[in-house]
């Protein structure tokens, strides 16, 4: 009596925890995680009924100790529940093979899909493998187009937390059209070599916070390519080319950037620091841009700006440009690789006002050489305290 008495309390206290969180995992679909079965569809199937599921936090789980190997995919909503969560434990590859790779539809962009999922909550303590690798070579020969890892479209206020993702075959993640998100704890690697992957390319997204977080890859650590109030903070980057607003004004198009506060990151070994590059010929704006508390190790050019990132239809003759205004670049320490520590280079349609350049020691990683700096067409101001000096400003 008292044994059943017992063991129906815990079997009521069991379901009651499954109903509060649902917890949905994916060998109990027929996953294999034996690392080259092809588990897409085990995925698929849990995912359509996460997606179903009304009450509590509906949960995809990704147990740990195993690898799963899935095909390019999507993960669409809209969901049922406000608040689905994708718990990564174990690890999720790729093929590993280019002629591994099935493509389901026309859309190429990415391995790993997710779309149009409200409240969204991606958690990792295992990892994605993008077997980048045989896409890198393929791109090198043929010029490939090469798919990105993992991308976000239409996530409203998406959380993404201790994800590591390594290798990807083009940039790693992107965030498009995801407003509020929050990116933390992340941990992006690909080789220095690899060719450009991107880590984390942020566009058309507002309130978009993203901190303490590790990216070492082989382009930009982060991009921000269209978007409005995002606060990025303690991030290590490097290798990579560093932080990028841009490149904008692509084949003269609209681009528009404004209210970006860097702060607290760390730059290793980096091509560029905090950098904004774009297009000539393009139309938009790049404004009201803080970095600040800024460390920098060997950095090639921890202070750019380009307005001339490639000429539009290489004529020059189109008078357009991104207007650049409102930069501050406030507490930077550190060293330069090459002498030219803080380059500004404007364009004379629009070029670049206010800039702000504030308590910055940038020193020659030589101990022999001097860093300074250069400007054309840039307006604004610089302590006199700075090293190098910016007497170049108008
Ligand atoms: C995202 O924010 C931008 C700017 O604040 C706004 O224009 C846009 O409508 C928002 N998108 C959604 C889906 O709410
Ligand atoms: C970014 O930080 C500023 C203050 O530095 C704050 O006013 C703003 O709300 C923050 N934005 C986000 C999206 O956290
Ligand atoms: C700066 O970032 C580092 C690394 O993430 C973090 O440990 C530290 O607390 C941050 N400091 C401030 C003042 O935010």
């Amino acid at each position: 009596m008292i044994m059943q008495g017992l063991f129906a309390i815990f079997f009521l206290c069991f379901v009651a925890f499954s109903q509060a969180k649902p917890i949905f995992n994916v060998l109990k679909y027929g996953a294999s995680g034996d690392g080259h079965t092809d588990d897409s569809h085990a995925f698929e199937k849990a995912w359509r009924d996460v997606c179903k599921a009304k009450k509590g936090n509906p949960t995809l789980l990704v147990p740990k100790g195993r690898t799963f190997m899935l095909q390019p995919m999507v993960f669409q909503g809209p969901c049922k529940s406000s608040s689905i969560n994708f718990k990564i434990r174990g690890i999720i590859s790729a093929p590993k093979e280019l002629k591994g790779w099935r493509w389901r539809s026309s859309e190429r962009g990415a391995w790993i899909q997710f779309m149009y999922i409200d409240g969204f909550v991606v958690k990792g303590g295992g990892a994605l493998n993008g077997q980048g690798a045989p896409w890198w070579d393929c791109f090198q020969k043929f010029r490939c187009q090469r798919p990105r890892a993992v991308s976000f479209h239409a996530c409203e206020h998406l959380k993404l937390r201790r994800v590591k993702l390594v290798n990807s075959p083009g940039g790693h993640i992107s965030l498009n059209g995801c407003n509020g998100s929050i990116v933390s704890n992340i941990h992006l690697v690909a080789p220095d070599e690899s060719p450009n992957t991107d880590g984390l390319g942020i566009s058309g997204s507002s309130h978009v916070k993203v901190r303490n977080s590790i990216m070492e890859v082989g382009d930009d650590c982060i991009t921000i390519n269209g978007g409005s109030n995002m606060n990025i903070s303690g991030i290590f980057c490097g290798p990579g080319h560093g932080i990028s607003i841009g490149s904008l004004g692509k084949g003269g198009t609209y681009g528009a950037v404004e209210e970006i506060h860097v702060r607290n990151c760390t730059f290793t070994r980096t091509s560029n620091g905090a950098r904004i590059k774009t297009w000539e010929g393009g139309f938009g704006y790049v404004r009201k841009i803080i970095f600040e508390d800024i460390i920098l190790k060997d950095v090639q050019y921890p202070v750019l700006i380009n307005q001339y990132y490639t000429a539009f239809a290489a004529t020059g003759g189109n008078k357009k440009a991104i207007k650049i205004s409102d930069i501050t670049y406030r507490n930077f320490r550190g060293t330069s690789y090459f002498e030219e520590a803080i380059k500004l280079m404007c364009d004379n349609v629009v070029g670049c006002t206010n800039l702000v350049l504030d308590n910055i020691k940038i020193t020659s990683s030589n101990p022999k050489m001097k860093t300074r700096s250069s400007c054309s067409n840039a307006h604004g101001k610089s302590s006199a305290s700075n090293i190098p000096q910016v007497s170049c400003l108008k």
